[in-house]
């Protein structure tokens, strides 16, 4: 069996195609760019999936050599996301589904972020923390569906460390910059807010610019910085396994690149004999397979895609029974 997946919640255009073994057999995608210094207009990222949206998808029934009648359904992520960009791709889902006479399934954007990732580790029942620019979650399967456990309270820990990039003049995406300096700074301590399952960045955020306005060393500051947002996730994240009695931790979005976090996740883990993998960052960010891959699952479970489908810009990953586990 084979299912073409359509992801476009934000700035990513991707079209994947998986077969019933969990194997990727295709997965062009395209991002959109703003502008330097500018943050995404969901319309003009609109506009750039219409406009890449069929040649992404041709490209993926090229890799995968297959035909639109081989296909046994299209998946599109029905969100959550940007409204102008998720009709986008529910368009485009439509469209291939009457071309090739199969169901469209509808797929929650995070929960397949989920999925893909445990289909990469292998690991079968774990407690995922999911870390991008917009996202902070602690996340398990609990009586058929995936809690969230902890949740940022104001911005992801992506964003709060590109708010301090842009601050300090760094590269956007600023990630990649903080941990290279954090290598050569030490640590100085900076307020730690952790409150019950839940995080919050932006306090801490601002006390790292005030120290920057009066003189820190940069260095020390992205020290500090990745040791306290860390040590918060880690904390949170070995919380939710003491308290779900789970043996299994992944890493998933954007943030998982870090080396430093997954050094802090990895010991933590060790420390109480559970097992600790990152997903591969390849499918650590936005991307089609993943969304076939949550449309193949729901092919398998037997769930029927409802009568008639429309975008949920606000779907939040518990509203979705997970009827394939
Ligand atoms: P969403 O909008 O779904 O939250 P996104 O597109 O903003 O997602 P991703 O592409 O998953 O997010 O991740 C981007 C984030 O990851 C950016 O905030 C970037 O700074 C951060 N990041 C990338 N590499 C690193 C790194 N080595 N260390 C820390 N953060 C990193
Ligand atoms: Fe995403």
């Amino acid at each position: 069996m084979f299912v073409l997946g359509i992801e476009s919640t934000a700035h990513t255009f991707g079209a994947g195609i998986v077969d019933d073994q969990g194997r990727i057999l295709a997965d062009a995608r395209d991002m959109f760019k703003p502008p330097a210094g500018w943050g995404i207009k969901p319309q003009d990222a609109a506009a750039h999936h219409r406009e890449a949206g069929g040649r992404l998808v041709q490209q993926a029934m090229e890799d995968a050599r297959l035909r639109a009648a081989d296909l046994d359904a299209i998946a599109f992520s029905q969100g959550a996301g940007l409204p102008p960009c998720l009709r986008v791709g529910l368009e485009a889902g439509r469209s291939l589904a009457a071309q090739a006479g199969k169901p469209l399934i509808p797929v929650c954007h995070q929960v397949a972020h989920l999925e893909i990732a445990r289909l990469q580790t292998r690991l079968q029942d774990p407690v995922i923390l999911y870390v991008s620019g917009g996202n902070t979650q602690v996340i398990s399967h609990l009586a058929g569906r995936y809690r969230v456990f902890g949740e940022t309270q104001d911005v992801g820990v992506g964003n709060a460390l590109d708010k301090f990039g842009r601050a300090a003049a760094l590269a956007f995406p600023a990630g990649p910059e903080i941990e290279r300096l954090a290598s050569r700074g030490s640590y100085s301590e900076l307020p730690y807010v952790v409150k019950g399952m839940d995080l919050s960045f932006s306090g801490i955020l601002t006390a790292a610019l005030q120290k920057l306005r009066h003189g820190a060393p940069l260095a020390d500051l992205c020290c500090s910085l990745q040791e306290t947002f860390f040590a918060m996730l880690t904390e949170v994240t070995e919380r939710a396994l003491a308290h779900v009695g789970k043996e299994e931790v992944i890493l998933t979005g954007g943030v998982a690149a870090n080396q430093r976090l997954c050094q802090m996740l990895d010991t933590m883990c060790r420390e109480r004999g559970a097992r600790f993998l990152p997903c591969p960052l390849r499918y650590c960010g936005d991307n089609g397979a993943m969304i076939a891959w949550n449309g193949m699952q729901q092919l398998q479970a037997g769930n029927l895609p409802a009568p008639s489908l429309e975008i949920r810009p606000r779907l939040r990953t518990d509203d979705v029974d997970v009827a394939w586990l």
